[in-house]
């Protein structure tokens, strides 16, 4: 992985791993990939190259390719779960369509392909705890749905036509940069804020809502090492189950009392979002990825409360 094109670049996983590339691989191009008026701003902007890449015209994949010698592309547009359902058609366009563009692409140019799924993967009929790598992925989202297509169509490029392609079954991501937008997952995000600035947090799940979530530099260490993985060692590629934690918002609300012992959170269903959550699974299991490429978190509960609860401060310019 030397030039690599991140698609998405500006959307709450793509604005860190272009950053985190750069400076993993300061000798490559890593190229920002933008969507018209969401063009990026400040450090991203300034310190790499960045090109309009819509996901759904294959021709500005192609050029950003060809222009910047790609051999990487981190796929990473996307609707997240409550958005996707109120545009389903959209999401199809971007998730599947826009995939079956990047990995034509890459079929023909000769780049490796990253893709996350998701904890959306599964659905009805899959093992709720414990959810094993290789089980019924029966989603009834349309995310989810799409996010199966592109399990399948990714194995199937790989098989049919050797593209290199790989990828991780991300659970809720939590971070404190760009902000997540549209997902089921997002009140674990959602829950900081609040607790920073000193609000009631109005939590749009009910106790024992249990899903996996990860950190986000957990995240792009994933991302950057499911590629950099030996190939001779994965015997799965699209998609692997990786996971930090699992909690309901109990749990994350009482570890945030530790740390602000005043933080209030009251429950405020979102019907759409219980439903999707109640459809995924409580926790993943992800010895595969263990095992395949030595996959390990380096956050927990505990450590992401901590951090979360310090750079938002900073962030927000909040004392203490
Ligand atoms: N974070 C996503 C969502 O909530 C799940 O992958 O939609």
């Amino acid at each position: 992985m030397k030039n690599v094109l991140v698609i998405g670049a500006t959307g709450q996983i793509g604005t860190e791993l272009t950053m985190r590339l750069r400076q993993e691989y300061p000798n490559g191009n890593i190229v920002a990939g933008y969507i018209k008026g969401a063009e990026p701003k400040g450090i991203v902007a300034e310190s790499g190259p960045m090109a309009e890449v819509d996901i759904t015209n294959a021709q500005q994949i192609a050029d950003a390719v060809e222009k910047y010698h790609v051999d990487t592309i981190y796929n990473l547009a996307a609707l997240l779960s409550a958005t996707a359902e109120a545009k389903p058609q959209l999401a199809w366009k971007i998730g599947v369509g826009g995939l079956y563009n990047t990995l034509e692409v890459a079929r023909e140019k000769g780049c490796a392909v990253f893709t996350p799924s998701s904890i959306g993967s599964f659905g009805k009929g899959t093992p709720r705890d414990h959810t094993p790598q290789d089980t019924i992925q029966r989603p009834e989202t349309i995310y989810g749905i799409t996010k199966v297509t592109g399990e399948m169509l990714s194995d199937y490029y790989t098989r049919r036509f050797g593209v290199d392609t790989r990828s991780v079954r991300f659970p809720g991501l939590i971070s404190y940069v760009a902000p997540p937008g549209g997902g089921t997952t997002d009140y674990a995000v959602d829950i900081y804020y609040s607790a920073v600035r000193g609000e009631t947090f109005k939590c749009p799940l009910k106790p024992g809502t249990f899903m996996d979530m990860m950190y986000m530099p957990d995240a792009l260490r994933a991302a950057i090492e499911i590629m950099e993985a030996n190939p001779d060692r994965l015997v799965h590629r699209n998609s692997f189950n990786v996971t930090s934690m699992s909690f309901d918002p109990e749990i994350i609300s009482n570890k945030i009392r530790e740390y602000v012992p005043d933080f209030k959170m009251e429950y405020e269903l979102d019907p759409l979002r219980q439903a999707i959550a109640d459809s995924w699974p409580n926790s993943l299991d992800d010895t595969c990825a263990r095992e395949e490429w030595d996959w390990k978190p380096q956050y927990d509960l505990d450590s992401m409360t901590v951090d979360m609860l310090k750079q938002l401060r900073i962030k927000l310019g909040i004392e203490k």
